[in-house]
């Protein structure tokens, strides 16, 4: 068989990794993909101390990768929305297949990008761009491939866990822990993609997508990130018996499909709360299988790399049998269908709310005629005596059973109007995952 030829688009952190890995491991790549996959160009605008490419034919206009006649497969590893969109573009006007680990420009684009592909014949694949290392988007489309999806819920966001664990275990401060996730190649070039859920909420997209059949809806989905996490909050929900994650949980309702990313209480005794540091992890209900989870680092060089390179073995192992068929990566258009998508006032869920109360009788039972009339009864309770006599103001940190979010805004709004309650009441919605 010819080898498969392939051009590599950028040598950042994944770029790198993913040279790093071919180079070492190319013989077992070819065997497992039962052909030689030799990469022919680089495209990149600076060098990488991290590999060293010297023999490689390398270009500093990465365009020239994609207008290369010998180039089969691009690997577009540069990020963004930009320059990205047009490179994949240009590749697939020029007949070429592409792997990329670009969640924004799969999330936000990838809708006209896959029917473009389509047209021409090429594929889009797209391992690399949710979780990391680990290989959801093949346990998606293949290995639940029997499934209706029910729900699913992700830690998919490295950076995020990375905090949140340092928070909780070492009492770290948020913006030194951010500085050690950049540092360590972790974080978005922009970290606010990172910490306010913009990040998980591309991932969270592309995996609702696989799993409902349903066009890409990144506008639909309702984000909050980790930013106004407070230390005390993390303690109380330990108390309560329950982690604080930062989630994206899509789910199958009968009026539609929950689309959600934000900071989330769990029961500490579910495996996903145990997930810490950069790991990533996915919790999958399909209703043929049940539970599923899926567990791996979700950032950095080579376990990013891993996941582009399982791309190009589907690739190239289709192109090297018959260059006329185009892998199926995922629901072609025609299975897709538009679902509805819930806004966040119409989810249901429990909540967790921390205040501040005056510590006087009849407050308490204030609070509870609030929550009783919004539909929401208390689960559990932590009050938190006086340090002094001084002291007027006392924590009361609840558990609600599941309601309506609008209702419970209605109830926060009514509770933070009491002359009892100082300041806002702090709010993290709550899953079983049960
Ligand atoms: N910034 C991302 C994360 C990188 O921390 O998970 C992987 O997509």
């Amino acid at each position: 068989m010819k080898p498969v030829k392939v051009g590599l688009c950028g040598l950042g952190t994944v770029g790198s990794g993913t040279f790093n890995v071919l180079q070492r491991n190319l013989q077992e790549i070819s065997a497992r993909a039962g052909t030689a996959i030799e990469l022919i160009h680089i495209g990149a605008r600076r060098d990488n101390p991290a590999c060293d490419t010297s023999g490689f034919k390398v270009s500093r206009d990465i365009f020239a990768v994609v207008e290369d006649p010998e180039v089969q497969v691009v690997v577009e590893l540069i990020g963004g929305t930009t320059v990205a969109k047009e490179l994949v573009e240009k590749a697939i006007a020029n007949n070429k297949h592409v792997v990329t680990a670009n969640k924004a420009l799969i999330a936000e684009f990838g809708n006209e990008l896959f029917a473009k592909a389509q047209a021409q014949g090429v594929c889009i694949a797209y391992e690399a761009a949710v979780a990391g290392g680990i290989p959801i988007i093949k346990a998606m489309r293949e290995g639940l491939a029997a499934n209706r999806i029910e729900w699913l819920a992700g830690i998919i966001n490295g950076t995020g866990n990375f905090i949140l664990t340092e928070m909780r275990d070492k009492g770290r401060d948020f913006a030194d822990v951010l500085k050690e996730a950049q540092e360590l190649g972790y974080a978005e070039a922009d970290p606010t993609f990172d910490v306010e859920g913009i990040d998980a909420a591309h991932k969270l997209v592309i995996l609702a997508s696989l799993a409902f059949a349903m066009p890409l809806q990144y506008d639909k989905v309702f984000c909050e990130g980790i930013s106004n996490i407070q230390p005390i909050d993390v303690k109380y929900a330990e108390e309560l018996g329950y982690r604080i994650k930062h989630l994206g949980i899509a789910r199958r309702r009968d009026t539609g499909i929950e689309l959600r990313v934000h900071p989330t209480l769990i029961p500490h005794k579910r495996l996903i709360a145990n997930v810490d540091g950069v790991m990533n992890s996915v919790l999958v209900q399909g209703e043929a299988v049940g539970p599923t989870l899926y567990y791996g680092a979700g950032a950095g060089d080579e376990p990013t790399a891993s996941a582009v390179i399982a791309d190009l073995v589907d690739v190239a192992r289709a192109v090297a049998n018959d260059t006329s068929t185009v892998p199926a990566l995922g629901f072609t258009a025609e299975y897709l269908q538009d679902q509805t998508i819930l806004p966040i006032d119409a989810v249901e869920t429990a909540y967790y709310l921390r205040m501040s109360a005056l510590d006087q009788p009849g407050v308490m039972n204030q609070i509870t005629q609030i929550l009783s009339n919004a539909g929401a009864s208390i689960e559990a309770l932590v009050q938190k005596e006086r340090q002094s006599s001084a002291q007027d103001y006392v924590d009361v940190a609840l558990l609600t059973n599941s309601v309506l979010e609008a209702d419970m805004m209605t109830a926060i709004a009514e509770i933070e109007a009491l002359e009892s309650i100082s300041g806002e009441v702090s709010r993290i919605r709550m899953e079983s995952l049960g």
